[in-house]
C-alpha cells in the first residue's frame, strides 16, 4: 500500500511552520500561520484560559463521555455570543461543540451534502487554502466567484453579486463573517444586506467561517453582518473557533451553528446532525470547551477576557499601523491599504518570487500566495519588515 508513494506536498500553511523552524537565521520572522503572537513574538496562554484551567483541575469530577453535541453550557454560551440573546436568530439557533472551526466546516460540509446532494458550495476568490480541499473531501461541488482585487486592496463586490447569481436553492454559499482570510477586507452593512437579499431571493443558504470573532473592530461590530444575513434568510450554518479569540488553538475548540425557521426545526435539524458526528469522530475532545465556558459563565472572567480580546485586536491594528508608517516614503508597491485592514491576515500583492525572495533573502515567512499574517509583526521587527517588503517589491 505504501510503497510506491513519493513525498507528499507540504500544506500550504502548515508547511511554513516547519520551514520557519527550521531556518537558524536570527533575524527571522513568521508571518505565516495564523496564530496571534504578543508584543514580545511569543504565542501566549491567556491569563483567563490558565484561571479556567485551574478551576477545572479542581473541580472536574469525572472524565466519562458527554455526547455528539459536546459541552451544553459551552453550546448555549456559544449561540449567544454569535447572536444576540433575545433575538430572533438566536431562538432558532441550535449550537453544537466541534473540533475546531475546521472540525466544524467538516460537519457542515458532511451534512449539506447528505441533504442538497447536488448542491455545489460556492466559495471566495480568494479564500482560506484549506476551504477548496476540505469541501471536496466531504464531496460537495465548488464553484468559486471573485471577492478581492490583490492589484487594487478592494472588494470586487459588483463582479462577486453577478457571479452570485448562479446561486440556485441546492446550493450554499460560504461567506467569511469577519476578517476575511486571507484578504482581511469585508462587506459593510449595505453590502452585507444586498448579499443577504439575494441569497433570500435564490433560496441558497449561507455558511459563515467565523474563524476570527473580535479580531476586527470588537465582539458586536464584528457579528453585525451575520445578523444582517440572519434577518435576510430563514436558514443558515456558522461555523465558528474559539482558536484565535481564546488564543487555544491545539485544544481544538470549535463550534457548528444552525439556524432554523422555527426553534422546533432547529431542534429536529440538530437531531440530524448527531449521527453525521457520530460517523465522524464520535464527540468532540472536552477540555477547551471547558474552558471556554467556565470564562464565558463567570461575569469576571468574562470581563477580563474581554479585555484580552481587546488588547490583541488593538495590537494588530497598531502594528499595521506602525507598518505603513515604515513603508512611507520607500518607493515600491503602495502597502498603504494595510492600515485599515481586518483581523490578522493580508495579501501583499507580491509574486510568488517575490515571496521566495522574502524567505531567502530576508527570512521572512509569508504563504506562497502573498498572505502576512500582520500578528507576527512586533516593534522589535517590523522596521525590517517594512525594510525588505519594499525591497522586494521595487524587484
Ligand atoms: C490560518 O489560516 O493560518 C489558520 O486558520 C490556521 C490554519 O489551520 O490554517
Amino acid at each position: 500500500m505504501f510503497a510506491d508513494l513519493k513525498d507528499a506536498p507540504a500544506d500550504p500553511i502548515l508547511g511554513m511552520a516547519q520551514l520557519f523552524a527550521a531556518d537558524p537565521d536570527p533575524r527571522k520572522v513568521d508571518l505565516g500561520i495564523g496564530v496571534y503572537k504578543d508584543a514580545a513574538g511569543d504565542v501566549i496562554v491567556l491569563d483567563t484560559v490558565k484561571q479556567a484551567e485551574q478551576w477545572l483541575v479542581e473541580t472536574q469530577a469525572s472524565k466519562g463521555y458527554i455526547s455528539s453535541a459536546g459541552n451544553p453550557v459551552y453550546n448555549d454560551a456559544i449561540r449567544a455570543l454569535i447572536f444576540r440573546e433575545g433575538s430572533d436568530a438566536h431562538g432558532r439557533a441550535r449550537t453544537v461543540q466541534t473540533p475546531g472551526g475546521t472540525g466544524a466546516l467538516r460537519v457542515a460540509g458532511d451534512f449539506i451534502h447528505r441533504l442538497r446532494p447536488r448542491g455545489r458550495i460556492f466559495l471566495p476568490d480568494p479564500t482560506w487554502a484549506n476551504h477548496p480541499a476540505l469541501f471536496t473531501a466531504a464531496g460537495i461541488g465548488i464553484v468559486t466567484y471573485p471577492y478581492y482585487d490583490v492589484a487594487t486592496g478592494q472588494l470586487r463586490f459588483d463582479a462577486m453579486m453577478a457571479a452570485l447569481e448562479a446561486l440556485t436553492a441546492d446550493d450554499t454559499l460560504l461567506v467569511h463573517g469577519c476578517c476575511h482570510n486571507p484578504s482581511g477586507t469585508d462587506p459593510d452593512a449595505a453590502q452585507w444586506a444586498a448579499i443577504g437579499d439575494l441569497l433570500a431571493a435564490k433560496g441558497a443558504t449561507p455558511l459563515v467561517d467565523l474563524a476570527y470573532l473580535g479580531f476586527g473592530q470588537g465582539l458586536e461590530e464584528d457579528r453585525a453582518g451575520i445578523a444582517i444575513l440572519a434577518g435576510k434568510v430563514r436558514e443558515m450554518i456558522v461555523a465558528s473557533s474559539c482558536s484565535k479569540n481564546f488564543a487555544l488553538y491545539r485544544e481544538r475548540t470549535g463550534a457548528l451553528t444552525l439556524v432554523a425557521g422555527t426553534p422546533a426545526q432547529a431542534d429536529a435539524a440538530k437531531g440530524h446532525l448527531l449521527p453525521v458526528i457520530r460517523a465522524n469522530y464520535s464527540m468532540p475532545p472536552d477540555h477547551g470547551a471547558a474552558v471556554v465556558a467556565h470564562i464565558l459563565g463567570d461575569a469576571g472572567l468574562r470581563a477580563r477576557w474581554e479585555s484580552e480580546l481587546t488588547g490583541m485586536r488593538t495590537r494588530i491594528q497598531d502594528v499595521r499601523r506602525r507598518l505603513v508608517a515604515q513603508l512611507d516614503g520607500r518607493g515600491g508597491r503602495d502597502f498603504s491599504y494595510l492600515a485599515e485592514q481586518n483581523g490578522m491576515f493580508a495579501l501583499l500583492g507580491l509574486s510568488r518570487d517575490q515571496v521566495q525572495k522574502l524567505r531567502n533573502d530576508w527570512h521572512i515567512y509569508a504563504t506562497d500566495s502573498g498572505r502576512a499574517n500582520l500578528a507576527g509583526l512586533t516593534a522589535g521587527n517590523v522596521d525590517y519588515v517594512a525594510e525588505a517588503f519594499a525591497a522586494v517589491s521595487h524587484g
